[in-house]
């Protein structure tokens, strides 16, 4: 049985008592810290940004798991490196040299994600999933907390769990979007190894049951 990491996604957290909602997963049996950076260009939202990672790392050991929804993220990626991030994402549709800013961040000794919406194809990552250490499948798309989980993209899960493994390669698969402890087990079953959850874990009475929940997926 494979374990499966839960990721809080903050977005949905109460931001007036960030570092108490932090402390609350944190004890609650979150494995990463999902934040969610969006830009207004390559998403419509703007959430947060460096300032803010750099004092999330000051109140948590928890590994940050930094999700770039920006548009030209090289830009950027030094100074999210900054911060202290323990992983960084950059989304396939935003880069026109993918291979160049993933060996960006890993030079830096940082873990690289990629992440999909929800139209892209998998095989777009074939030539780059040996140097990944995730690939995020969004599972809405991407840009607001909340929304509806879109069932297609669980042929695409399974199809990347095929790849990796035909490959061989070691790549986590993340979730990211409408994910419920209802709707985990399927996700999981299709190859997840890592979930995102925002107003599942923060809109939930117990955070704690939400948690344990998900993780108890049998697969
Ligand atoms: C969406 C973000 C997600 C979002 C997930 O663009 O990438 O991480 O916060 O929120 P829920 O779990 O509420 O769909
Ligand atoms: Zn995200």
């Amino acid at each position: 049985m494979k374990r499966i990491k839960i990721a809080p996604s903050l977005l949905a957290c109460d931001f007036s008592r960030l570092s108490e909602e932090i402390k609350a997963v944190e004890s609650a049996g979150a494995d990463l810290l999902h934040i969610d950076v969006m830009d207004g260009r390559f998403v419509p939202n703007i959430t947060i940004g460096q300032p803010v990672v750099s004092c999330i790392r000051k109140t948590t050991k928890l590994p940050l798991d930094v999700h770039l929804m920006i548009v030209e993220p090289m830009d950027h990626i030094k100074s999210f490196i900054d911060t202290g991030a323990d992983i960084i994402t950059v989304h396939l549709e935003a880069c026109s040299h993918l291979h160049k800013a993933i060996a960006m961040i890993k030079d830096a000794g940082v873990n690289a994600g990629v992440s999909l919406n929800p139209a892209t194809p998998v095989v777009m990552l074939k030539d780059i999933i040996e140097e990944l250490y995730l690939v995020l499948i969004m599972t809405v798309n991407p840009g607001f907390g909340g929304q509806k989980f879109i069932h297609s993209t669980l042929k695409k899960i399974k199809e990347l769990d095929t790849i990796r493994h035909e490959l061989g390669t070691s790549a986590l698969i993340e979730v990211d979007g409408g994910i419920t402890a209802q709707n985990s087990d399927a996700v999981v079953k299709a190859g997840a190894d890592i979930i995102v959850a925002g107003t599942a874990v923060f809109g939930a009475k117990s955070y704690k049951d939400v948690i344990n929940r998900m993780k108890s997926v049998l697969t």
